[in-house]
């Protein structure tokens, strides 16, 4: 397997909106971030990806870019950007920019021009059609919208304001490989590409079946017919003309097809970021308020470790910007194991094969938000669902609200809780989303003064991660895996071994060490015990990682 440098890097993702606020406007900006640019160092990451930080009227939080070269001027001025750029790099930081080239704004030059008339020269940057088919939208509606000006209907997988462009229109992948270029003369250092792996429509737009986790589109939108095609396009033209780190957004991706996205000798991308253990089946399209019983979450991360092994290259997550917090989701947010079953979780990802992303503020351990009211909600997917599921009669208030508090993506976007002053310290004015009220509790302040926090514990899985090239490049086992409460693992590396065991129950948990182990060196545990003993009994939520050789 070849070595490089964005498989051997951690990467934090920075949600702009809502990680500090520099002017009191309460939106979060790029002067607050780079004023945290030494606590991100601290922490030992390498990478930021930035959520998108381009001109955009905000209908989706910034997915939906009016112009892909200006700055929003929520956040700043592209001077700003340099500054925070320039920062960045003087610490050893690299800045990775969301690409979101799957669709514009509706407010884009293109779309306005484009909605003028069929002679206009971007009369074919967006796919328009006389009719529209059954197909559904992720935001919910149809996916086609009517314009009264070019009287036709255009295509929208996300919201109306989210018009999607034509890719088979060789102008429209130029105009983005340039825009790309641009950036990357800028000297950013790569691109996380939105929802990439819906960009190649099939020609044929028929009625769709809608059982299918995206619905009705799905066959013929996602991983569609040219999709490679254009990713070595873009690779040709621009990609491989940078050192960059690239990673696709590869929503309903097999593992089969993540091969060809991020293929070793591919010349694609360098990883995919697939969804198959966040995805839930609930009777509400994504929303659930079910936590996913064990066994079956360790099938699924063992099938990603195994196929992609020496082949292909994953993203390692629990949470991000469209994701609940990952302590609420898959451990347990009670304020006595809350500590304890962050720090299992990461212990559990953080030494599987992958390029590791942190979400902003699970390395505090912050959790899930205790909305109270549907008005509570700010994020477009939300609102649209609880209009859809419950408004219109189709389920109960009370049956889809605990959905709504389980799923919502609006948990991971409070903002970060710095300190214990008013609104944790991340905004002198009226935060655009409330703080969680629980900052007074969980905040980096506290937990940097404290060296057994969850944020020291993160920072000690990445110098880990920096330390032993077996836990990037070793080969995953599963054991156990039918256990209902323990996820076990060892990674192999020549003759080196290591072994990771997390109980994910908050009971105790008989577990015999595998005889290679005994005596083994304990490289990390969240909590204290004696891990040279042959049978061991494990508390509630207990971690711990042994090497060998
Ligand atoms: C991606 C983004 C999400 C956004 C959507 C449309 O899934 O992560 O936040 O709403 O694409 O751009
Ligand atoms: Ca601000």
């Amino acid at each position: 397997m070849e070595r490089n440098w964005w498989k051997e890097a951690v990467v934090y993702q920075i949600y702009p909106r809502s990680f500090m606020d520099s002017n009191g406007d309460g939106i979060g900006d790029l002067k607050g971030i780079t004023s945290k640019l030494d606590y991100l160092k601290e922490l030992g990451i390498d990478v930021i990806w930035l959520s998108p930080v381009y001109q955009s009227p905000n209908d989706d939080n910034g997915y939906d870019i009016s112009d892909y070269q200006a700055i929003m001027e929520e956040f700043g001025t592209m001077e700003d950007f340099d500054e925070m750029l320039e920062q960045a790099h003087k610490r050893g930081l690299k800045i990775v920019m969301d690409l979101v080239v799957n669709h514009t704004s509706d407010e884009h030059r293109w779309f306005v021009e484009s909605r003028k008339s069929e002679e206009n020269p971007y009369h074919d940057y967006y796919i328009w059609r006389e009719e529209k088919n059954n197909w559904g939208s992720c935001f919910g509606g149809s996916a086609w919208q009517y314009d009264e000006s070019r009287k036709m209907y255009y295509l929208h997988l996300f919201s109306k304001k989210q018009p999607d462009l034509n890719w088979d229109n060789p102008k429209v992948r130029q105009e983005v490989y340039d825009m790309m270029t641009w950036w990357c003369e800028k000297g950013i250092d790569g691109f996380r590409m939105d929802v990439i792996s819906m960009i190649s429509k099939t020609e044929e737009m028929p009625d769709g079946a809608g059982d299918g986790e995206y619905g009705e589109f799905g066959p013929y939108c996602m991983n569609g017919p040219n999709v490679h095609k254009y990713l070595k396009e873009m690779n040709e033209k621009v990609l491989s003309k940078y050192d960059l780190l690239t990673v696709g957004e590869t929503p309903g991706v097999t593992a089969e097809q993540a091969k060809l996205y991020a293929g070793e000798d591919e010349h694609e991308l360098n990883m995919v970021f697939q969804f198959e253990h966040v995805e839930s089946q609930g009777k509400y399209g994504k929303w659930t308020d079910k936590k996913r019983p064990l066994p079956e979450l360790k099938a699924i991360f063992s099938k990603w470790q195994t196929e992609l092994y020496g082949k292909a290259w994953n993203s390692l997550f629990l949470d991000n910007h469209d994701q609940p917090r990952v302590v609420s989701r898959f451990g347990n947010d009670d304020p006595k194991y809350r500590e304890v079953s962050a720090k299992m979780l990461a212990t559990c990802l953080h030494m599987m094969q992958g390029t590791p992303y942190i979400y902003q503020g699970e390395e505090l351990g912050m959790t899930n938000y205790p909305f109270e009211s549907p008005a509570d909600f700010r994020d477009i997917e939300s609102i649209h669902a609880y209009q859809e599921w419950c408004e219109s009669g189709k389920v109960s208030h009370d049956t889809f609200w605990p959905c709504m508090l389980f799923t919502s993506r609006d948990n991971a976007r409070t903002p970060i809780q710095w300190d214990d002053t008013e609104n944790g310290g991340f905004t002198t004015g009226t935060p655009w989303i409330s703080v969680n009220p629980n900052y007074k509790e969980i905040n980096a302040k506290q937990e940097l003064a404290d060296p057994d926090s969850v944020f020291h514990y993160y920072q000690k899985l990445i110098a880990l991660r920096k330390q032993y090239p077996l836990i990037v490049y070793g080969k995953y086992e599963a054991l156990l895996p039918e256990d209902e409460n323990l996820f076990v693992y060892t990674r192999t590396l020549d003759r080196e071994k290591l072994l990771t065991v997390c109980n994910f129950s908050d009971q105790e948990q008989r577990f015999r060490m595998p005889s290679e182990f005994v005596g083994g060196e304990c490289l990390i545990s969240n909590l204290s015990n004696d891990y040279r003993q042959e049978e061991l009994v494990l508390k509630p939520y207990e971690a711990f990682v042994l090497h060998i050789g």
